[in-house]
């Protein structure tokens, strides 16, 4: 770490996770979290209202957080890095404000950046630069998209998304059907290892040789969601015990064959040997083992970020503003707002001067 990186301070407020993060280049200095989890359980999802004023409150609490954990003054920042989207829009705009705010107070720029870039660049923070170009499958409770990444800072190309649920959200629907709690995935994972991964033969959705053509990249899962819940019908009916921890590891299994198959597709044609997964369930223990064995395989290098960096966090937006900074990036007008279906193929909001977005002025 050289005093001339870029000190940013990132704000993370897309979804449930009041994230605040330092970074010093790629060295990480601060990674405070407030969830507002607990309170959406019992609505089995998150509510968005809830999740603003959650944000609201934890914003101050969690920029203090940072900045003792870092040993580091406001004034010594360099600049701010703020989700600007996608995410839901009154939650964005927490974070959006508070983050205009500290760069109008401190006179310093201030980068709307795209949280599915930040997934990809928060790895620099565990295992050094990015291999260029690298291919990105996030997989959380929000997104599932596999990217081709040639520069994280300004070239991000989208190869395939999730027509229906994100994979974390099957994840938690299905938890659901099982009676197991919210957020679910890191209970079917729990589950699952005592489980049977054969046990039921559940649908990979859009593996056939006709989407192949049309969907090759893509994901959907609620066609297994359906399936899995037919299946637990069915057992119901007929007075039978439903085996839970079978069902849970058979259903994981489909997930982890069909993003582990499409990913290692994504990078051997597109001629790329170097995968990155992140977001919540790249959490998950299968998804890890899986994707080490194929791409052992295919000779291809795989990196995943320690589950805490997977997870929605404001070390993630710190390390891509960072590495925006280092590579003398525009930061975004001051105009910008938040943009809740911010396309993954602008890494930053307004870098030209053109107002963009909700809550812009
Ligand atoms: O990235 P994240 O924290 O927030 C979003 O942007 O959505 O991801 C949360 C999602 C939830 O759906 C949760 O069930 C899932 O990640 N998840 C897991 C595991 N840990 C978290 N899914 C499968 N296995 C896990 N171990
Ligand atoms: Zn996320």
């Amino acid at each position: 770490m050289t005093r001339d990186e870029p000190l940013v301070l990132g704000i993370e407020t897309s979804c449930d996770e009041t994230g605040v993060g330092i970074v010093r280049g790629t060295t990480l200095l601060a990674d405070a979290i407030a969830s507002s989890v607990d309170e959406h359980a019992r609505f089995g999802g998150v509510v968005p209202e809830v999740a603003s004023r959650a944000h609201l409150e934890a914003m101050v609490p969690m920029l203090e957080r940072a900045c003792t954990a870092a040993g580091v003054r406001l004034g010594d920042l360099d600049a701010i890095a703020v989700t600007a989207g996608p995410g839901l829009v009154g939650a964005l705009l927490v974070g959006v404000s508070a983050a205009k705010a500290l760069g109008l107070a401190l006179g310093k720029p201030v980068y709307g950046v795209n949280h599915l870039a930040a997934h990809v660049a928060v790895d620099q923070l565990e295992h050094g630069p990015l291999a260029e170009p690298t291919v990105a499958l996030l997989v959380s409770g929000g997104h599932s998209s596999l990217l081709l990444v040639p520069d994280i800072t300004e070239d991000v190309i989208p190869l395939g998304a999730t027509l229906d649920d994100a994979a974390g959200e099957a994840f938690d629907k299905v938890a659901r059907l099982l009676g197991l709690p919210f957020p679910g995935g890191p209970w079917i994972d729990r589950e699952a290892r005592g489980g049977d991964a054969a046990y039921v033969d559940f649908p990979r959705g859009l593996t056939s040789p006709r989407d192949a053509e049309s969907h090759r990249y893509d994901f959907s899962f609620s066609g297994l969601k359906t399936a899995v819940a037919r299946w637990i019908e069915t057992r119901e009916r007929n007075g039978e015990a439903v085996p839970v921890a079978d069902v849970a590891a058979s259903f994981q299994e489909a997930v982890v064959d069909v993003l582990t198959a499409k990913a290692v597709d994504a990078c051997r044609t597109n001629g790329v040997d170097h995968l990155l997964i992140g977001g919540g369930v790249a959490a998950n223990s299968r998804l890890r083992i899986v994707a080490e064995q194929r791409c052992a395989q295919a000779g291809i290098e795989l990196r995943i970020p320690r589950p805490g960096l997977c997870t929605d966090n404001g070390a993630m937006v710190a390390a891509l503003g960072a590495e925006l900074v280092a590579r003398g990036r525009a930061s975004s007008v001051m105009t910008f707002g938040a943009d809740s279906s911010m396309p993954v193929t602008n890494v930053t909001v307004a870098p030209n001067g053109q107002p963009i977005g909700e809550g812009a002025p």
